[in-house]
C-alpha cells in the first residue's frame, strides 16, 4: 500500500491542471529520451499514468508500475484506448517484472518517495538493456 492511495484524486487533479512542476518533469523526461518509438519502456512509479500515455502516444510499448492501487485504477480508466500494461508492484523489488524485456526505464518524480533509493535504482537497472532515464525531485519535507 502506498501513501499516495490517500490522495490519489488530488494528485490526478494536479496532473490534469498541468501543474508546472509536474508538466516540466514530463517535458524533461520526454526531451531526454527523444526517440522511443518501438521501444519497450517501463514507467516505474507511473502514478495515474500521464507520462506512460505520452510515451505510448510517441510509439513506445509501455508498462506502468506503481505501488498505489488507487492511482493504477485511475491510470486504467484514463487509458482505455491505449495498450499499456499496468502492474501493481514495489519498485524496490520489482518482483512482478523479472524478465529482461525493457529497453528504457523512467522513474519520474518518484525516487524521493522510496525509503531506499539505491535499492530502487538497483531493482530498476537489471531488466534494462539500453538507455536509462531517471529523474529525482527532492522535496523539502
Ligand atoms: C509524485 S508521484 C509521480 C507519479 C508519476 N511518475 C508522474 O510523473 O506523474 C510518485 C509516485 O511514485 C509511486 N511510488 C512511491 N513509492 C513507490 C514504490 N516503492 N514502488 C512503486 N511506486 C512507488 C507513488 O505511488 C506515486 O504514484
Amino acid at each position: 500500500m502506498s501513501h499516495y492511495d490517500g490522495f490519489a484524486r488530488e494528485y490526478d487533479e494536479a496532473v490534469a491542471r498541468h501543474s508546472p512542476v509536474i508538466e516540466c518533469a514530463y517535458e524533461y523526461i520526454l526531451d531526454q529520451l527523444k526517440e522511443v518509438s518501438g521501444h519497450q519502456v517501463c514507467d516505474v512509479g507511473c502514478g495515474q499514468g500521464e507520462l506512460a500515455r505520452r510515451l505510448a502516444r510517441a510509439g513506445a510499448r509501455v508498462t506502468g508500475v506503481d505501488l498505489s492501487g488507487e492511482l493504477l485504477n485511475l491510470a486504467r480508466t484514463r487509458s482505455s484506448t491505449q495498450t499499456i500494461e499496468w502492474v501493481h508492484d514495489d519498485a524496490q523489488s520489482l518482483r512482478a517484472l523479472p524478465d529482461n524485456r525493457f529497453d528504457i526505464a523512467v522513474a519520474n518524480l518518484m525516487l524521493m518517495d522510496t525509503p531506499d533509493r539505491d535499492q530502487t535504482i538497483h531493482s530498476i537497472l537489471p531488466p534494462v538493456l539500453g538507455v536509462v532515464g531517471v529523474k529525482a525531485c527532492l522535496t523539502p519535507n
